[in-house]
Parts: structure tokens; sequence; C-alpha cells
């Protein structure tokens, strides 16, 4: 276990903040529309997914930009995910929960238990993909479009939207999280799969601007 405080009081600390007040303040980086939330995320009923809450939002639908939406991913997507922070692929951000305490991707990943793992996953992938209003530059997601359709090696299907069984969707994703990501891609912090890296490596910072901007369209570019 990599964590000094160990995650059961972790959670036990943010289970308590719920029934408290809950603000978003110094928690999870700049909302986009510049409103603080005072409301608590709504209780699910199950502890096990009131945490991911507290960070990824009702049902997994993210309102705070640098925190990814996972509600509609496949469950097995889920878990490839949990996979990719147990075998230390990606390192993963610290944040801290009411009442202060810090706690990341790596440290949620350790504390579940194979069975927590499923029941989170199903959860989440019960839930309806939502992406946020953004604005995007429709002529460059257009061009992100044809640069993803040649790159994308049968993967990310539809623009990104499809929630495919093994990968994220990026479609509709929060722009500041994507972008954050690819930075990350970029400079190593987070590994790509081989068959992804043989694409993404022949990307231009351009070319993947120009992809940012077809995933934060969610497919509207078109309309
Ligand atoms: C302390 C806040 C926090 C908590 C609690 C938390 N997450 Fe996360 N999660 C993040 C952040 C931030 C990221 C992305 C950046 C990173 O890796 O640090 C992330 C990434 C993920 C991803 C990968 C998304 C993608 O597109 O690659 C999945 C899946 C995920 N979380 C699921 C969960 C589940 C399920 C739970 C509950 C068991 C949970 N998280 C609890 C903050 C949190």
């Amino acid at each position: 276990m990599l964590s000094s405080v160990p995650p059961a009081a972790v959670w036990l600390l943010s289970i308590m903040a719920l029934s408290g007040a809950w603000s978003h303040h110094g928690h999870a980086g700049d909302r986009q529309d510049g409103d603080s939330v005072e409301t608590a995320p709504e209780r699910t009923g199950n502890e096990l997914v009131d945490r991911c809450n507290l960070c990824h939002g009702d049902k997994g639908q993210s309102d705070t930009s640098d925190i990814p939406s996972i509600g509609g991913f496949t469950g097995f997507a889920i878990m490839e995910l949990f996979n990719t922070y147990r075998l230390g692929l990606r390192k993963a951000r610290s944040l801290a929960l009411p009442g202060g305490t810090e706690t990341n991707m790596e440290e949620v990943v350790n504390s579940l238990s194979e069975e927590d793992e499923w029941t989170v996953s199903a959860y989440f992938s019960k839930q309806r993909w939502r992406p946020p209003e953004q604005p995007f530059d429709a002529n460059l997601a257009a061009l992100g479009a044809q640069i993803h359709e040649e790159r994308r090696d049968n993967c990310h299907h539809d623009g990104g939207r499809d929630p495919e069984f093994d990968l994220p969707i990026t479609a509709g994703q929060w722009r500041e999280y994507l972008v954050a990501e690819f930075e990350n891609f970029d400079n190593g912090r987070r590994k790509m799969p081989e068959k992804m890296k043989r694409k993404y490596d022949t990307l231009t910072a351009a070319d993947k601007r120009a992809i940012i901007e077809l995933y934060v369209s969610a497919g509207k570019y078109r309309e």
C-alpha cells in the first residue's frame, strides 16, 4: 500500500463529509463556468460508488473540467483503466477531498477488492454518457476527424463516441482533461499500448490539437 493514510480512513472521512456541506473550492481545479457548487453529490445508496462520485460527479458525469466523466464507459473499459493505474502505466494526480485528505486514483484502485471493482464498473456502465456543453472550433474538429480516421487503426470508432468494450469514451470528454492527458502521453507520464503509440507518434502538435477539437465537439461539428 503506497498511501500513508489507510484508504478506509480516507473513505470514512469522505463519506462523513458527504453529510455536511460540500464545496468544490480547492478540490479539483477551475470550474469552466466560474460557478461554485455547494451541493453534495447525490447519494446512490452504494457507498463505493458515492466515493467515486465525490470526484467524478453524480452518475460519473463530471462537472469539473480536469476530472474525466466515466458514466457510460463499458464495465470492461473501467476494469482496464484500473489496471493502467495498478500496473503503474499512469501517474495519478492527488486531489483534496472534503476534510482536506488527499487521495488519487492509484490509492483508490489499490483500496478496491476485485468484487468492488466489478460493483463500481457495473454501476458506471449503466449510466448515460452525457457530454457537457463546451465551445469548439467546427473547422478544426472536421480536420481532426479526417486525421483521426486515417490514424486511429480500428480503435476509437465514430470519432471516439463509441463506448468500446475496452476503451474510454473520448468524444465529449472535458477539454482540460484531454489536453492534460495528451501532454501526459507526450512526456511519457502516461504509457500507451504499443498499437496506439505507433499511430500517436506520427501525429504533429497541430494534428493533436485538431483531434482534441474533434473529441471536444462530441460529433457536433457536423451539425
Ligand atoms: C480523489 C478523486 C478521485 C476519486 C475518489 C476517484 N477518482 Fe477516478 N480519477 C480521478 C482523476 C483526477 C482521474 C484522471 C487523472 C488521473 O489519473 O489522476 C481519474 C481517472 C479515472 C478513470 C480513467 C478515465 C479515463 O478516461 O482514462 C477511471 C475509469 C476512474 N477514474 C474511475 C474511478 C472510480 C470507479 C472511482 C471509485 C471507485 C474513482 N475513479 C474514484 C479522480 C478520482
